[in-house]
């Protein structure tokens, strides 16, 4: 099979772990999907910034059409961030006929079903895993491996970021700024980190996670969202003294009537595992009738974890081209039944 040729849009924090993890594991990759994978082209804003990687020049580009309009490229990898001109750069790809891997958490929980919709119209495949909880392959685990059962509910700490925070504010009693400048400086925090702190970023993960999880049109306008900047050292402490963590909870529930999704700084009870889950690591919990409790654990952002998912996604559509299933076999798409949500 000739190389698939890939073209990324962006080349920062989740760009470069691409880049490493096609290089460095070439030989894995072709021996699980029969082709070469190749980084063709690579977008960026600023292209005399000094990089983390090795590039030659001319992959650089700063002109979008060497991406999206380029013929030889198979599948567009889009890190860039923001949901314009993001979406309009995936839709142009899609029109062209290119595959399209997002991490973009923000686009999906907006404009998800566009998007799905538009690939499904030009037999393309999107994927997506790397915008829930960086490494964890909690989109595919949904999908797929629930697909028998009937979950009912879907609870998880599924922001870095500000379980970094947390994390260090009550191990170390660090203080929220300086801690959040770390995060930063790690390659945790969005560009602009207000998503992280006030709930935001978890809200759209949210989102993703029930409509996967409940086969619901879930809106993000339909998540309850408060974030930590208003927790302090003393509610920490407080809460320590009682027995508690303070976590942000992304927690999903329906039942056959309704739906409710809510993002909020919660006190978890020591014993319970999510109150373990420290550091920029996630989890997330599901219930599921027939299965009952799970939980997944990992890396939930940075470089090296949130790259591995979206070089499986790469994997995945590489597999269906070899197979010639291109856009039949990728992550459902959203259904037309929207469950009621708890506020109708
Ligand atoms: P980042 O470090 O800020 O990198 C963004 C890259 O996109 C940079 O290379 C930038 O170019 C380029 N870019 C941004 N806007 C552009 C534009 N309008 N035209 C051309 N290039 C543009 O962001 P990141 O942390 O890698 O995150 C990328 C995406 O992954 C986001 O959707 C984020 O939410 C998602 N994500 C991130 C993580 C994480 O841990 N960081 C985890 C999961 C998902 P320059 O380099 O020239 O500035
Ligand atoms: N800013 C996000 C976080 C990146 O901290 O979880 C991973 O989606």
């Amino acid at each position: 099979m000739k190389p698939i040729k890939v073209g990324l849009l962006g080349l920062g924090t989740v760009g470069t772990g691409v880049v490493r993890i096609i290089e460095g594991h070439q030989q894995d990759l072709v021996s699980q999907t029969g082709a070469e994978i190749e980084i063709a082209k690579v977008l960026v804003q600023d292209k005399s910034k000094a990089r983390n990687i090795a590039l030659t020049a001319q992959k650089l580009t700063d002109s979008p059409e060497d991406v999206i309009s380029n013929p030889d490229i198979d599948i567009v990898v889009e890190v860039m961030g923001g949901v314009e001109p993001a979406k309009q750069y995936i839709l142009e790809a899609l029109d062209r006929g290119k595959h399209v891997v997002t991490a973009n958490k923000d686009l999906m929980a907006l404009h998800g079903r566009e998007i799905l919709s538009r690939a499904a119209e030009k037999g393309c495949d999107v994927f997506y895993e790397a915008s829930v909880a960086g490494g964890i392959p909690i989109i595919r685990t949904l999908v797929e491996g629930f697909s028998s059962d009937r979950i009912t509910k879907i609870m998880g700490i599924i922001n870095g970021t500000t379980n970094y925070i947390l994390s260090k504010m009550s191990q170390e009693g660090a203080a929220y700024a300086d801690v959040l400048k770390e995060a930063q400086q790690l390659g945790y925090a969005e560009s602009d980190p207000t998503s992280d702190v006030e709930g935001f970023d978890a809200a759209r993960k949210m989102t993703i996670l029930g409509t996967l999880g409940f086969h619901a049109n879930v809106a993000l306008s339909d998540v309850k969202v408060r974030g930590i900047s208003q927790v302090s050292k003393a509610d920490i402490a407080y809460g320590k003294q009682l027995g508690y963590e303070v976590k942000l909870l992304g927690i999903a529930e329906r039942n056959d009537e309704a739906i409710s999704i809510s993002v909020q700084p919660t006190m978890v009870k020591k014993s319970h595992p999510l109150a373990s889950v420290n550091g920029v690591y996630n989890a997330v919990y599901v219930y599921g009738e027939a299965v009952g409790e799970t939980m997944f654990y990992g890396p939930g952002a940075g470089e090296m974890p949130t790259a591995t998912s979206i070089v499986a996604d790469l994997v995945a559509v590489v597999r269906n081209l070899t197979l010639g299933i291109n856009g039949q076999r990728g992550i459902a798409p959203y259904r037309e039944k929207k469950l009621k949500t708890d506020d109708q």
